[in-house]
């Protein structure tokens, strides 16, 4: 194996600018807040700005938006103020809502659509946002002008709209080492939202991921703070202009938001929402350093983080938002909240919270809880907890940003240039721009005997999940918040990884069989197997390790090498995983991250043109470095004990004749610490360390074999084919009993998140027969005489004989089912009781998205 390239690592030095202009200083001229209690008490939780370089705003005041801003404030009474520093769900709120609390802003959440629907078409965000704009700009009552605007999350395309041209998601784009892409990324992106009236993105993510058991990681563009930095400049002009340009934030330009401030990339652990115990120091040299850029480019909207540093949540940490973003980065836009991330500051809850504002949050994003905090506010407000300069300095930074718009001179949404022009959504121009970036962001990390590139001629079989799922292909944050429920049909300007390779083998003369089992009719020249992550987002992608525990892809690659069939693996993934066995059975491994709705990248890259010569080579190099073991302990360019399997910026091209050596299969961790709190059981067996029990009497006989029989002869359970040998399980209930999944230890589960963020327990099951009268319920235990269980019963009577279906239980239902029932003790993630007759099969057992088909049983 050749030398892997070691990038060496200079953390970045952030020029200092000692520029103590006028300008400055006005950025500067926050009234004071107060002091943060709970910061000061913290060891550790101090920052000292003195340390943080000094950088003055590159956008000058402007003496006409000055003056309407305070002419505006002059005439706004207390309320109209508080709602505008307030932005609700277009979920929770509705326009003449929005007119009656004055509110300043509302959003989409991720699972948050017109008329509730993820899949509505374009015209349905239009109607919807000049709804809103009639409603916030109908003066005849005498209130001042001033129109209300929309973010969104669209934070790769205009990702929640169908249709919609859905780009690499960020980890990939860093692969790409080419910033200056990022720009026309950005302008499409802005494009595609102004054809559905909306105004403001929160993208980009500028986190630096330093820990890839983070959810999020393939929000980041690398694990390398300068590498961020340099795209933050590209992807803002691309959305927003250039500030200082005519056409700055207007014309074809919108708003953008960076995020999340500051340290959301360097939790322990990797945990979402988690705590940050750098010192001051790695805050600023590592997690800062792409803030500095993004404000020196014209960041006018910064949104807070749900971390916390040395326990201090950084939406009501004021040496953060205030001392520093304002003080010393020069940062003269506003502060967004993130997703009633004001709730979790001390002493606070989603609908009160004094003390983000006091730290420096401007305006609070209260999807659910707006109405409340409105009361709350104001009531703070009118006691003089919270100043009146305070409230008006909040109300100046939003109305300035929405002057530097140009909203106070526009016409409603729908008589906007761009607006309603569908066609633009996932043009052909914004397509093959997406189908570049994709193509480039392709890492090679195995190519043995130069197995790629394909000649076009051959016999090509196409497996795996992946294969032809667009779905999993773009990950999370599209269409849906977890990016779940996608069928290709939702995707009417995208393509499959297999549709671009059937073109362009049969472009080149060759043939092409689809088989997601890996069992093909007629034997290849080749197999390219596709497989990976399934979407996920936030908190329910955090993992406590790196193994990559979904052994579908490998079954197939084994299958497909005993069978002496050259094997090529395209991984689907938000982040580097453990997959030594994979690479074992690849002859060539692409590491393909979320590439986006442009499947046909894919094949430009792996298959040579019919005249033999190379279309594409990979420019793909890791902007994360690749791990040699799971235990997923952070492994980042540049650290002491650097031990990476691919290291940062590896990444092989059709000219490197290197052979990857076999490589050693010892993951580093126990099956203890594989726990995976979502998967209980995989293609009909338990997914380690969680076990199958037949509970007879209560007696436990737990599930190892093709066949078990329970202790007493109530229950059986047999290894079945469905899709592949023995992928399911077939349960058959003579006498009364239950099936649980468990750990041998007894070890509780704690859900609580999972719960909150709405998931759902999923079975994929085929009733063979029921009883006229069998009574079946399913459900979770917490320990001896606690559980939540539901009757489903009818349900599975409909569907006996009718073959596969999955059933979704959503997580609350548990709890509303028993009051006892505690979802932060969990020691059955799944129970089914039945009485005698029941045969069911069962194939996967985990916790899934609700899309809105969980039920809460019959
Ligand atoms: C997400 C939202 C999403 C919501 C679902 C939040 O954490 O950020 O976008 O719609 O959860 O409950
Ligand atoms: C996420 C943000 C997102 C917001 C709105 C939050 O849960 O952390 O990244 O912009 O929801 O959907």
């Amino acid at each position: 194996m050749r030398q892997l390239n070691k990038v060496t690592f200079r953390a970045q030095q952030v020029s200092v600018m000692m520029l103590a202009t006028a300008l400055l200083l006005n950025a500067c001229s926050r009234p004071a807040t107060e002091a943060n209690p709970q910061a000061a008490a913290q060891q550790g939780a101090i920052i000292q700005p003195a340390n943080w370089p000094l950088q003055a705003s590159p956008i000058a005041r402007n003496a006409a938006i000055e003056a309407k801003v305070s002419a505006l404030l002059a005439q706004m009474s207390v309320e109209q103020k508080v709602g505008q520093i307030i932005q609700a769900d277009i979920a929770s709120v509705t326009p003449q809502q929005v007119r009656d609390y004055y509110l300043g802003s509302v959003l989409n959440g991720g699972n948050s659509a017109p008329g509730r629907d993820n899949r509505v078409g374009a015209a349905a965000w239009l109607e919807l946002a000049d709804a809103f704009w009639q409603a916030s700009t109908d003066t005849s009552d005498g209130r001042p002008y001033i129109p209300v605007f929309w973010g969104t999350d669209a934070v790769h395309g205009h990702s929640n709209v169908k249709g919609a041209t859905i780009f690499a998601h960020n980890i990939g784009l860093g692969a790409m080492h080419e910033p200056e892409l990022l720009q026309a990324i950005g302008r499409a992106t802005a494009v595609e939202m102004q054809v559905t009236g909306l105004d403001w993105t929160f993208a980009p993510t500028i986190a630096v991921a330093r820990d890839d058991r983070w959810g999020r990681t393939y929000e980041s563009y690398s694990e390398n703070p300068e590498l961020v930095a340099s795209y933050a400049p590209y992807i803002l002009q691309g959305i927003q202009g250039k500030p200082g340009a005519a056409d700055f934030l207007r014309g074809e330009h919108m708003l953008a938001t960076v995020k999340h401030f500051l340290g959301d990339g360097g939790t322990v652990g990797g945990k979402d929402q988690g705590d940050s115990i750098d010192s001051e120091a790695q805050l600023r040299d590592i997690h800062a350093v792409p803030y500095y850029s993004a404000v020196k480019a014209g960041a006018r909207v910064v949104m807070a983080s749900y971390n916390s540093w040395h326990g201090s949540k950084m939406h009501g940490f004021a040496p953060m938002l205030t001392d520093v973003l304002v003080g010393r980065m020069g940062f003269d836009g506003f502060v967004v909240g993130d997703w009633n991330g004001h709730g979790q500051v001390a002493g606070c809850t989603p609908t009160d919270c004094a003390a983000a504002l006091l730290a420096g949050l401007d305006m609070y994003m209260a999807p659910d809880s707006w109405q409340t905090l409105y009361a709350n506010t104001l009531a703070r407000v009118k006691a003089g907890r919270i100043s009146m300069a305070r409230l008006d300095e909040a109300v100046s930074r939003i109305l300035r940003i929405k002057a530097e718009m140009g909203l106070f001179e526009q016409v409603k949404p729908s008589a906007r240039p761009l607006a309603g022009r569908y066609e633009l959504l996932g043009n052909a121009e914004h397509r093959a721009l997406a189908r570049e970036a994709a193509r480039k962001s392709l890492v090679l990390l195995k190519n043995n005997q130069q197995l790629l590139p394909l000649k076009p001629n051959g016999r090509v079989l196409v497996a795996g999940d992946g294969a032809d799922n667009i779905g999993k292909q773009t990950g999370g944050w599209t269409l849906s918040w977890q990016g779940s429920g996608n069928s290709n049909s939702d995707f009417p300007n995208g393509e499959s990884i297999y549709s671009g390779i059937k073109q362009a083998v049969e472009a080149g003369g060759g043939s092409v069989e689809l088989s997601e089992n890996g069992r093909f009719s007629t034997q290849p020249d080749v197999a390219i197997v596709v497989f990976g992550e399934e979407p996920y987002a936030e908190f329910i992608g955090d993992r406590s390790h790196l193994a990559f525990d979904d052994n579908r892809g490998l079954q197939i690659l084994t299958a497909l090498k005993a069978q002496g069939i050259p094997t090529i693996s395209v991984f689907l993934s938000g982040r580097p995983l453990w997959v030594n066995s994979e690479l074992n059975q690849s002859d060539a491994f692409v590491a393909a991250f979320l590439p986006g709705s442009e499947g046909g990248a894919v094949a430009d890259v792996l298959f040579r043109a019919a005249d033999g010569s190379v279309r594409h080579d990979f420019q793909g190099r890791l902007s994360f470095s690749w791990p040699d073991n799971a235990t997923g302990e952070p492994l980042n360019v540049g650290d002491a004990n650097y031990n990476p399997l691919f290291a940062y910026g590896y990444g092989l091209s059709y000219s490197d004749n290197t052979t990857l050596a076999a490589l050693h299969e010892n993951a580093g961790i126990s099956a203890a610490e594989m726990l995976n709190t979502s998967r209980y059981l995989y293609a009909g067996k338990a997914v380690t360390p969680w076990q199958l029990q037949l509970l007879d009497e209560g007696k436990v006989t737990v599930v190892t074999d093709a066949t078990h029989t329970s202790a007493n002869g109530a229950l059986k359970a047999q290894a079945t084919d469905r899709l592949q040998q023995e992928d399911s399980v077939t349960l058959s209930f003579i006498k009364p009993g239950a099936v649980a999944v468990s750990l041998a230890d007894g070890a509780v589960l704690d859900l609580t998140r999972q719960a909150n963020g709405d998931m759902a327990l999923e079975l994929e099951y085929q009733v063979s027969a029921m009883g006229a009268d069998s009574a079946v319920t399913l459900g979770m235990q917490c320990g001896d005489n606690c559980a939540g269980m539901l009757d489903i019963s009818a349900q599975l009577a409909q569907m006996q004989g009718k073959g596969w279906h999955s059933i979704k239980i959503a997580l609350r239902c548990f709890s509303e089912a028993d009051s006892n029932f505690a979802i932060s003790r969990v020691t059955q993630p799944m129970r089914l009781q039945s009485s005698a007759g029941l045969v069911l099969q069962l194939a996967n057992v985990r916790l899934a998205q609700n899309e809105g088909n969980a039920t809460c049983g019959n």
